[in-house]
């Protein structure tokens, strides 16, 4: 390892993304002590800055989870000083070879890995590839590249995508980021279903009734209406986050932790999946609101946004899963900006009790009387199980109450960000969290009719107020399947 080194260049290093997520990232690894002995971090952007410019940038967005910590001004002052900058165009192979001039410098003979984060906008995307790979790549160790969806925006366009990339890099070399994979419980999905007895016997339509995936933010597209007008959310949210934690979901026991063979139980499940069809989704827009005196914006009300924009900013969908597992399941899914609250989550709802003897103790509904597991994945992890319970005293009635693992009661250490993790698998050369190019396919097959349909019959989106709970018309979906939110019951 002493031999060794890696740098780490942050192409788009300007960008909120690199500010936001990357660099804070980075700077936790190296504050963790998980960076290796020889590393070098470079921004490479078009801006002209130098190391001491890009250094104040960085710095002023350090406010990740650790500045709170001991040492942490000592730490960061070290980390910065591993930090340099290359001004350059992403299409310009010159611009890569002064780069690579700059990283032998630093790589001084030993054996030279090389890691590039493009955290670019998708129209500049395949020049930058061409362009790394061409000029900047290692002539000794590995070159991995981290890329950042939209990895397309239909079959078609994706496909294209991949073509392009793989001109210039091996699969192997690609490292397709989808941040829901790095968070916490998303990990946690493998480790509660498959090593503990009592949740696997359980996993299937005979004992569930539905499941679902929710993401809820609490403030609109602000500052990024230009981006989402182009994709909306289904694309934003649906196509990638929610549907990568429904394929760990549901997948079938893989033959082991290897990458592959959990990618391969992933593919089988998005490739039995039934194509998703419009009368089963709904979608909608947030318009203005006024509370408490405070006026909220509507989606278009962005000036990048046209008015007559019909992207939607919510969707709700019903999928299916036709395998023997889950046939007839309904996977319900619902992803909204400027809703009420900010959330995401699994809800895994259980079946009736057959024949139960507490009925009549139970209530009227016994839709809200059933089973039902949580697994909330931000904010304030936690894996919560609802039972029916007797509510103490001399009498017979039941309530619902939580079996309750709430992460900050049970674990003291902090929860990294997922970036860290992914950051750190890509140079371990861990698969397992990134996306192949088979289940990229198979996930831009499930939505792309449907997409095309929204956009070619220019369906009108359900305007929902700004900070309410959605459309109404999630509910009908939803009611169609006989199944309730359970994020409202
Ligand atoms: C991104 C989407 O992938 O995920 C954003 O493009 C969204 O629109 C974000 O806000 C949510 O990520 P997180 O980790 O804050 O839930």
């Amino acid at each position: 390892k002493e031999s060794s080194t890696v740098s780490i260049t942050v192409v788009g290093a300007s960008g909120d993304l690199a500010k936001k997520k990357i660099f804070p990232a980075l700077f936790a690894l190296y504050y963790e002590g998980c960076l290796p002995k020889h590393f070098t971090i470079f921004g490479y952007a078009r801006s002209k800055m130098s190391d001491a410019e890009l250094r104040t940038m960085v710095s002023k967005t350090l406010t990740c989870r650790i500045d709170q910590r001991e040492n942490c001004g000592e730490k960061m002052d070290q980390f910065l000083e591993r930090c340099f900058y290359h001004p350059g165009q992403y299409d310009s192979q010159e611009n890569f070879l002064e780069l690579d001039k700059k990283l032998k410098e630093h790589e001084d003979g030993r054996v030279a890995n090389r890691l590039f984060y493009l955290s670019i906008p998708p129209n500049i995307f395949i020049d930058a590839v061409k362009c790394a790979s061409t000029s900047a790549s290692s002539a000794n160790g590995w070159t991995r590249v981290i890329v950042e969806k939209p990895f397309g925006r239909d079959s078609e366009s994706s496909a294209a995508l991949t073509r392009s990339l793989k001109q210039y890099l091996d699969e192997d070399q690609i490292f397709r980021i989808d941040h829901y994979l790095g968070k916490e419980l998303v990990e946690n999905l493998s480790v509660l279903r498959f090593s503990n007895l009592i949740f696997e016997p359980l996993w299937s339509r005979q004992y569930i009734r539905s499941v679902q995936f929710i993401f809820a933010e609490d403030f609109g597209t602000e500052g990024r209406g230009g981006y989402f007008d182009n994709y909306g959310i289904i694309r934003d949210i649906m196509q990638n986050h929610l549907l990568q934690m429904l394929a760990l979901f549901a997948m079938e026991t893989p033959v082991s932790l290897d990458a592959e063979d959990i990618r391969n139980e992933k593919v089988k499940v998005l490739r039995s999946m039934r194509p998703l069809r419009l009368e089963d989704v709904v979608t909608g827009q947030y318009k203005s609101h006024t509370r408490g005196g405070v006026k909220y914006p509507a989606y278009t009300d962005d000036k990048t946004v046209p008015n007559d924009s019909l992207t939607p900013t919510f969707a709700a969908a019903a999928l299916f899963i036709d395998n023997a597992r889950w046939d007839g399941v309904p996977f319900l899914m619902k992803a909204g900006k400027a809703l009420h609250d900010r959330r995401a989550e699994i809800r895994v709802q259980f079946r009736h009790v057959p024949g139960n003897l507490y009925n009549k103790n139970i209530g009227t509904d016994l839709d809200l009387a059933t089973n039902e597991l949580v697994i909330r994945v931000q904010p304030d992890e936690a894996i919560y199980l609802k039972i029916n319970n007797k509510v103490p005293g001399l009498g017979m009635r039941l309530d619902r109450s939580n079996l309750n693992l709430l992460y900050a009661a049970r674990y003291t250490k902090e929860i990294p960000d997922a970036y860290e993790r992914l950051l750190l698998d890509a140079m371990e050369g861990e698969r397992r969290l990134f996306i192949r190019s088979d289940e990229l396919d198979a996930a831009w097959s499930l939505f792309t009719p449907v997409l095309k349909d929204l956009e070619e019959k220019k369906v009108v989106p359900e305007y929902y107020p700004y900070g309410s709970r959605g459309p109404v018309g999630s509910h009908y979906l939803a009611a169609r399947y006989k199944v309730r939110w359970g994020d409202v019951g």
